[in-house]
Protein backbone atom coordinates (compact mmCIF):
# COMPACT_ATOMS: atom_id res chain seq x y z
CA UNK A 1 0.00 0.00 0.00
CA UNK A 2 2.79 2.18 1.34
CA UNK A 3 5.08 1.49 -2.20
CA UNK A 4 1.77 2.15 -4.12
CA UNK A 5 1.45 5.86 -2.60
CA UNK A 6 5.01 5.91 -3.27
CA UNK A 7 4.93 5.09 -6.95
CA UNK A 8 1.76 7.77 -7.28
CA UNK A 9 4.06 10.26 -6.16
CA UNK A 10 6.83 9.47 -8.31
CA UNK A 11 4.87 9.42 -11.67
CA UNK A 12 3.33 12.84 -10.65
CA UNK A 13 7.13 13.92 -10.48
CA UNK A 14 8.41 12.02 -13.41
CA UNK A 15 5.56 13.29 -15.65
CA UNK A 16 6.19 17.03 -14.66
CA UNK A 17 9.57 16.47 -15.50
CA UNK A 18 8.67 14.77 -18.65
CA UNK A 19 6.21 17.23 -19.17
CA UNK A 20 8.99 20.31 -19.08
CA UNK A 21 11.19 18.70 -21.74
CA UNK A 22 8.29 18.38 -24.37
CA UNK A 23 7.82 20.97 -26.69
CA UNK A 24 6.21 19.20 -29.88
CA UNK A 25 3.08 17.51 -30.28
CA UNK A 26 4.53 14.52 -30.97
CA UNK A 27 6.46 14.46 -27.64
CA UNK A 28 2.93 14.83 -25.84
CA UNK A 29 1.85 11.89 -28.18
CA UNK A 30 4.88 9.91 -26.53
CA UNK A 31 3.93 10.38 -23.13
CA UNK A 32 0.42 9.44 -24.13
CA UNK A 33 1.47 5.98 -25.00
CA UNK A 34 4.23 6.13 -21.57
CA UNK A 35 1.60 7.09 -19.06
CA UNK A 36 -1.95 5.99 -20.31
CA UNK A 37 -1.43 3.55 -23.35
CA UNK A 38 -2.11 0.14 -23.08
CA UNK A 39 1.64 -0.75 -21.80
CA UNK A 40 1.20 2.32 -20.29
CA UNK A 41 2.30 3.48 -16.34
CA UNK A 42 -1.11 3.50 -15.08
CA UNK A 43 -2.13 0.57 -16.85
CA UNK A 44 0.40 -1.37 -14.87
CA UNK A 45 -0.12 0.40 -11.81
CA UNK A 46 -4.23 -0.95 -11.89
CA UNK A 47 -2.63 -4.10 -12.91
CA UNK A 48 -0.51 -4.53 -9.91
CA UNK A 49 -2.71 -3.06 -7.41
CA UNK A 50 -3.24 -5.89 -4.37
CA UNK A 51 -6.28 -8.07 -4.69
CA UNK A 52 -7.93 -6.94 -1.46
CA UNK A 53 -7.19 -2.88 -2.32
CA UNK A 54 -7.97 -0.18 -0.51
CA UNK A 55 -10.78 1.55 -2.41
CA UNK A 56 -8.83 4.57 -1.15
CA UNK A 57 -6.00 3.95 -3.45
CA UNK A 58 -8.17 2.99 -6.48
CA UNK A 59 -9.14 6.40 -6.10
CA UNK A 60 -5.92 7.65 -5.66
CA UNK A 61 -4.77 6.10 -9.03
CA UNK A 62 -7.96 7.28 -10.82
CA UNK A 63 -7.42 10.90 -9.66
CA UNK A 64 -3.65 10.11 -11.15
CA UNK A 65 -5.01 9.34 -14.63
CA UNK A 66 -7.26 12.16 -14.82
CA UNK A 67 -4.59 14.18 -13.49
CA UNK A 68 -2.12 12.86 -16.37
CA UNK A 69 -5.08 13.25 -18.88
CA UNK A 70 -5.77 17.05 -18.02
CA UNK A 71 -1.68 17.69 -17.99
CA UNK A 72 -1.19 15.73 -21.44
CA UNK A 73 -4.29 17.75 -23.04
CA UNK A 74 -3.05 20.93 -21.74
CA UNK A 75 0.21 20.48 -22.86
CA UNK A 76 -1.19 19.70 -26.15
CA UNK A 77 -2.87 22.79 -27.17
CA UNK A 78 0.25 24.96 -25.66
CA UNK A 79 2.29 22.94 -28.46
CA UNK A 80 -0.12 22.94 -30.88
CA UNK A 81 -0.64 27.00 -30.45
CA UNK A 82 3.32 27.72 -30.71
CA UNK A 83 3.41 25.51 -34.06
CA UNK A 84 0.71 28.07 -35.45
CA UNK A 85 2.72 30.96 -34.47
CA UNK A 86 5.51 29.23 -36.37
CA UNK A 87 3.58 29.17 -39.57
CA UNK A 88 2.28 32.54 -39.27
CA UNK A 89 5.50 34.29 -38.93
CA UNK A 90 4.91 37.88 -40.28
CA UNK A 91 8.69 38.47 -40.30
CA UNK A 92 9.94 36.19 -43.31
CA UNK A 93 9.72 38.25 -46.81
CA UNK A 94 6.47 37.60 -48.79
CA UNK A 95 6.46 35.78 -51.97
CA UNK A 96 7.24 37.84 -55.28
CA UNK A 97 4.35 37.28 -57.72
CA UNK A 98 6.16 37.98 -61.20
CA UNK A 99 4.60 40.85 -62.08
CA UNK A 100 3.19 41.34 -65.81
CA UNK A 101 3.16 44.67 -68.35
CA UNK A 102 1.92 45.88 -70.89
CA UNK A 103 2.93 44.72 -74.42
CA UNK A 104 5.68 47.05 -76.23
CA UNK A 105 3.14 47.87 -79.25
CA UNK A 106 0.21 48.69 -76.35
CA UNK A 107 2.32 50.95 -74.53
CA UNK A 108 3.19 52.62 -78.08
CA UNK A 109 -0.51 52.54 -78.92
CA UNK A 110 -1.49 54.46 -75.54
CA UNK A 111 1.53 56.84 -75.81
CA UNK A 112 0.18 57.95 -79.61
CA UNK A 113 -3.52 58.61 -78.40
CA UNK A 114 -2.42 60.69 -75.80
CA UNK A 115 -0.28 62.67 -77.91
CA UNK A 116 -3.10 63.21 -80.49
CA UNK A 117 -5.38 63.83 -77.72
CA UNK A 118 -3.84 66.37 -76.51
CA UNK A 119 -4.72 68.06 -80.02
CA UNK A 120 -8.11 67.20 -79.41
CA UNK A 121 -8.17 64.23 -81.66
CA UNK A 122 -10.85 61.41 -80.83
CA UNK A 123 -9.53 57.91 -81.05
CA UNK A 124 -11.56 55.39 -82.98
CA UNK A 125 -11.43 52.28 -84.21
CA UNK A 126 -12.86 50.11 -87.71
CA UNK A 127 -13.40 47.05 -88.75
CA UNK A 128 -10.23 45.27 -89.84
CA UNK A 129 -12.52 42.98 -92.01
CA UNK A 130 -13.49 46.03 -94.62
CA UNK A 131 -15.35 45.81 -97.88
CA UNK A 132 -14.46 47.05 -100.90
CA UNK A 133 -15.75 50.42 -100.73
CA UNK A 134 -14.80 51.57 -97.55
CA UNK A 135 -11.05 50.08 -98.23
CA UNK A 136 -10.43 51.01 -101.82
CA UNK A 137 -13.31 51.90 -104.04
CA UNK A 138 -14.79 55.01 -102.09
CA UNK A 139 -11.07 55.77 -101.40
CA UNK A 140 -10.14 56.87 -105.12
CA UNK A 141 -8.97 53.62 -105.85
CA UNK A 142 -10.72 51.80 -109.19
CA UNK A 143 -10.90 48.00 -109.73
CA UNK A 144 -8.44 48.21 -112.17
CA UNK A 145 -6.01 50.50 -110.91
CA UNK A 146 -2.37 49.06 -109.96
CA UNK A 147 -2.36 51.01 -106.52
CA UNK A 148 -4.30 47.52 -106.09
CA UNK A 149 -1.74 45.83 -106.58
CA UNK A 150 0.69 47.76 -103.93
CA UNK A 151 -0.67 46.34 -101.21
CA UNK A 152 -0.50 42.16 -100.89
CA UNK A 153 -3.93 42.29 -99.36
CA UNK A 154 -5.68 38.69 -97.56
CA UNK A 155 -9.03 38.60 -99.14
CA UNK A 156 -11.76 37.50 -97.59
CA UNK A 157 -14.27 37.00 -100.14
CA UNK A 158 -14.03 38.99 -103.46
CA UNK A 159 -15.49 41.83 -101.72
CA UNK A 160 -13.93 41.46 -98.35
CA UNK A 161 -10.49 41.82 -97.35
CA UNK A 162 -8.44 42.13 -93.59
CA UNK A 163 -7.52 46.14 -94.08
CA UNK A 164 -4.31 46.47 -95.82
CA UNK A 165 -4.34 50.60 -94.32
CA UNK A 166 -6.42 52.16 -91.71
CA UNK A 167 -7.80 54.22 -94.47
CA UNK A 168 -11.26 52.76 -94.58
CA UNK A 169 -11.43 54.85 -91.54
CA UNK A 170 -11.87 57.79 -93.23
CA UNK A 171 -15.43 57.10 -95.16
CA UNK A 172 -16.71 55.73 -91.70
CA UNK A 173 -15.85 58.48 -89.92
CA UNK A 174 -17.32 60.85 -92.81
CA UNK A 175 -20.70 58.88 -92.58
CA UNK A 176 -20.36 58.81 -89.06
CA UNK A 177 -20.26 62.47 -88.23
CA UNK A 178 -21.36 63.44 -91.28
CA UNK A 179 -20.91 66.96 -91.08
CA UNK A 180 -17.67 69.13 -90.38
CA UNK A 181 -16.00 69.69 -88.24
CA UNK A 182 -13.88 65.95 -87.58
CA UNK A 183 -10.47 65.51 -85.73
CA UNK A 184 -10.28 61.19 -85.35
CA UNK A 185 -7.17 59.17 -84.93
CA UNK A 186 -7.95 56.02 -85.51
CA UNK A 187 -5.65 53.10 -84.42
CA UNK A 188 -6.20 49.36 -85.61
CA UNK A 189 -4.63 46.55 -86.88
CA UNK A 190 -3.48 45.53 -90.44
CA UNK A 191 -2.49 42.96 -92.78
CA UNK A 192 -0.50 42.25 -95.58
CA UNK A 193 1.44 39.20 -97.23
CA UNK A 194 4.65 40.28 -95.86
CA UNK A 195 7.82 39.25 -93.19
CA UNK A 196 11.50 39.95 -92.95
CA UNK A 197 13.43 41.88 -90.35
CA UNK A 198 11.12 45.16 -90.48
CA UNK A 199 7.48 43.53 -91.72
CA UNK A 200 5.11 41.83 -90.05
CA UNK A 201 1.83 40.10 -91.45
CA UNK A 202 0.12 41.36 -89.03
CA UNK A 203 1.09 45.35 -88.08
CA UNK A 204 -0.79 48.35 -86.27
CA UNK A 205 -1.29 51.79 -88.14
CA UNK A 206 -2.23 54.82 -87.36
CA UNK A 207 -4.84 57.13 -89.30
CA UNK A 208 -5.27 60.93 -88.67
CA UNK A 209 -8.15 62.51 -90.08
CA UNK A 210 -8.78 66.25 -89.96
CA UNK A 211 -11.76 67.95 -92.04
CA UNK A 212 -13.20 71.10 -91.47
CA UNK A 213 -13.49 74.60 -93.45
CA UNK A 214 -10.10 76.32 -94.84
CA UNK A 215 -7.82 72.90 -93.85
CA UNK A 216 -4.45 73.41 -95.60
CA UNK A 217 -1.14 71.76 -96.04
CA UNK A 218 0.12 74.06 -92.76
CA UNK A 219 -2.07 72.00 -90.53
CA UNK A 220 -0.91 69.03 -91.43
CA UNK A 221 2.96 70.09 -91.02
CA UNK A 222 2.28 71.19 -87.67
CA UNK A 223 0.39 68.34 -86.25
CA UNK A 224 3.04 66.01 -88.14
CA UNK A 225 5.70 68.27 -86.28
CA UNK A 226 3.44 68.32 -82.54
CA UNK A 227 3.58 64.59 -82.87
CA UNK A 228 7.44 63.84 -84.02
CA UNK A 229 8.71 66.09 -81.00
CA UNK A 230 5.95 64.22 -78.40
CA UNK A 231 7.14 60.85 -79.29
CA UNK A 232 10.63 61.18 -80.74
CA UNK A 233 12.54 63.61 -78.86
CA UNK A 234 12.30 67.81 -79.13
CA UNK A 235 15.75 67.79 -81.11
CA UNK A 236 13.72 65.62 -84.23
CA UNK A 237 12.88 67.73 -87.17
CA UNK A 238 10.13 66.67 -90.26
CA UNK A 239 9.71 66.88 -94.20
CA UNK A 240 7.78 66.47 -96.92
CA UNK A 241 7.87 64.77 -100.19
CA UNK A 242 6.07 64.68 -103.35
CA UNK A 243 4.25 61.38 -103.54
CA UNK A 244 1.36 59.64 -105.02
CA UNK A 245 -1.42 57.81 -103.15
CA UNK A 246 -5.20 57.40 -104.96
CA UNK A 247 -6.84 59.33 -101.88
CA UNK A 248 -4.91 62.60 -101.37
CA UNK A 249 -3.99 65.50 -103.06
CA UNK A 250 -1.47 66.89 -103.43
CA UNK A 251 -0.04 63.58 -101.42
CA UNK A 252 3.26 63.06 -99.25
CA UNK A 253 5.85 61.18 -97.93
CA UNK A 254 6.70 62.55 -94.48
CA UNK A 255 10.40 62.36 -93.06
CA UNK A 256 11.76 62.62 -89.54
CA UNK A 257 15.70 62.96 -88.94
CA UNK A 258 17.51 60.00 -87.84
CA UNK A 259 18.30 59.80 -84.10
CA UNK A 260 21.44 58.03 -84.13
CA UNK A 261 22.90 60.16 -86.32
CA UNK A 262 20.61 63.51 -85.71
CA UNK A 263 20.17 64.09 -89.55
CA UNK A 264 23.57 64.79 -90.55
CA UNK A 265 23.87 61.44 -91.99
CA UNK A 266 27.18 60.87 -90.39
CA UNK A 267 28.55 58.78 -87.54
CA UNK A 268 32.34 59.82 -86.41
CA UNK A 269 32.74 60.38 -90.37
CA UNK A 270 30.95 57.36 -91.21
CA UNK A 271 27.68 57.64 -93.13
CA UNK A 272 24.63 56.47 -90.82
CA UNK A 273 24.18 52.64 -90.59
CA UNK A 274 20.31 53.43 -89.75
CA UNK A 275 19.39 55.68 -92.18
CA UNK A 276 22.00 56.74 -94.62
CA UNK A 277 20.86 60.11 -95.28
CA UNK A 278 19.92 61.58 -92.44
CA UNK A 279 15.76 61.05 -92.64
CA UNK A 280 14.09 58.30 -91.72
CA UNK A 281 10.30 57.90 -93.97
CA UNK A 282 7.55 57.98 -91.44
CA UNK A 283 4.87 57.35 -93.80
CA UNK A 284 2.08 58.70 -96.15
CA UNK A 285 -0.13 62.21 -95.98
CA UNK A 286 -1.74 64.46 -98.10
CA UNK A 287 -4.64 67.10 -98.75
CA UNK A 288 -8.13 64.04 -98.60
CA UNK A 289 -8.73 64.02 -102.73
CA UNK A 290 -12.35 65.94 -103.39
CA UNK A 291 -13.47 62.66 -104.88
CA UNK A 292 -12.95 60.91 -101.47
CA UNK A 293 -14.63 63.95 -99.21
CA UNK A 294 -17.67 63.77 -101.74
CA UNK A 295 -17.61 59.94 -101.40
CA UNK A 296 -18.34 60.44 -97.83
CA UNK A 297 -21.04 63.03 -98.36
CA UNK A 298 -18.69 65.92 -97.76
CA UNK A 299 -18.90 68.75 -100.12
CA UNK A 300 -14.98 69.76 -101.31
CA UNK A 301 -16.14 73.29 -101.99
CA UNK A 302 -16.92 73.72 -98.79
CA UNK A 303 -14.70 72.25 -96.64
CA UNK A 304 -11.20 70.53 -97.07
CA UNK A 305 -8.82 68.21 -94.75
CA UNK A 306 -5.56 66.14 -94.39
CA UNK A 307 -5.15 62.78 -93.72
CA UNK A 308 -2.22 60.63 -92.54
CA UNK A 309 -1.64 56.72 -92.26
CA UNK A 310 1.84 55.80 -89.73
CA UNK A 311 2.68 52.33 -88.56
CA UNK A 312 3.15 51.78 -84.91
CA UNK A 313 5.80 48.84 -85.11
CA UNK A 314 7.68 51.63 -87.68
CA UNK A 315 7.63 54.95 -84.77
CA UNK A 316 8.42 52.36 -82.48
CA UNK A 317 11.58 50.74 -84.24
CA UNK A 318 12.40 54.43 -85.52
CA UNK A 319 12.43 55.60 -81.46
CA UNK A 320 13.62 52.65 -80.19
CA UNK A 321 16.52 51.42 -82.51
CA UNK A 322 14.55 47.81 -82.72
CA UNK A 323 16.17 45.98 -84.89
CA UNK A 324 14.22 43.13 -85.82
CA UNK A 325 10.24 43.65 -86.10
CA UNK A 326 9.52 40.06 -85.53
CA UNK A 327 10.91 40.42 -81.49
CA UNK A 328 8.23 41.98 -81.02
CA UNK A 329 6.02 39.12 -81.85
CA UNK A 330 7.98 35.86 -80.99
CA UNK A 331 6.53 35.85 -77.01
CA UNK A 332 10.45 35.58 -75.79
CA UNK A 333 9.90 36.39 -72.26
CA UNK A 334 13.36 36.96 -72.08
CA UNK A 335 12.74 40.10 -74.87
CA UNK A 336 9.64 41.27 -73.65
CA UNK A 337 10.02 41.52 -69.67
CA UNK A 338 12.59 44.20 -70.45
CA UNK A 339 9.62 46.51 -71.25
N1 LIG B 1 -2.84 54.09 -96.48
C1 LIG B 1 -1.46 54.37 -96.82
C2 LIG B 1 -0.63 53.10 -96.66
O1 LIG B 1 -0.99 52.26 -95.89
C3 LIG B 1 -0.89 55.43 -95.94
C4 LIG B 1 -1.53 56.75 -96.13
C5 LIG B 1 -1.06 57.62 -97.08
C6 LIG B 1 -2.59 57.13 -95.35
C7 LIG B 1 -1.60 58.85 -97.26
C8 LIG B 1 -3.18 58.38 -95.52
C9 LIG B 1 -2.68 59.23 -96.47
O2 LIG B 1 -4.21 58.80 -94.80
O3 LIG B 1 -3.22 60.48 -96.64
O4 LIG B 1 0.39 52.99 -97.25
Amino acid sequence: MVTKVIEIEQIKHELDNDLKKSSLSSDVDKLNTKYLGKQGRINFLFKTLPVKTDPQLGKAVNELKNLIKDKLSAKLSETLSHAQQDIVDVTVPGLEIPQGSLHLVTQAIEEIESIFQKLGFVRRRYPEVETDWYYAEGLNIPKDHPARDDQETFYITNNTVLTAHTSNGQLREMELKKTPPIKMINIGKTYRRQIDATHTPMFHQFEGLVIDKGINITHLLGVTEYFAKSYFGQERQTRLRPHHFQFTEPSFEIDVTCGVCQGTGMVHEIPCKVCKSGWLELGGAGMVHPNVLRNGNFDPEECSGFAFGWGVERVLMIKSGLPDLRLIYNDDIRFLKQF
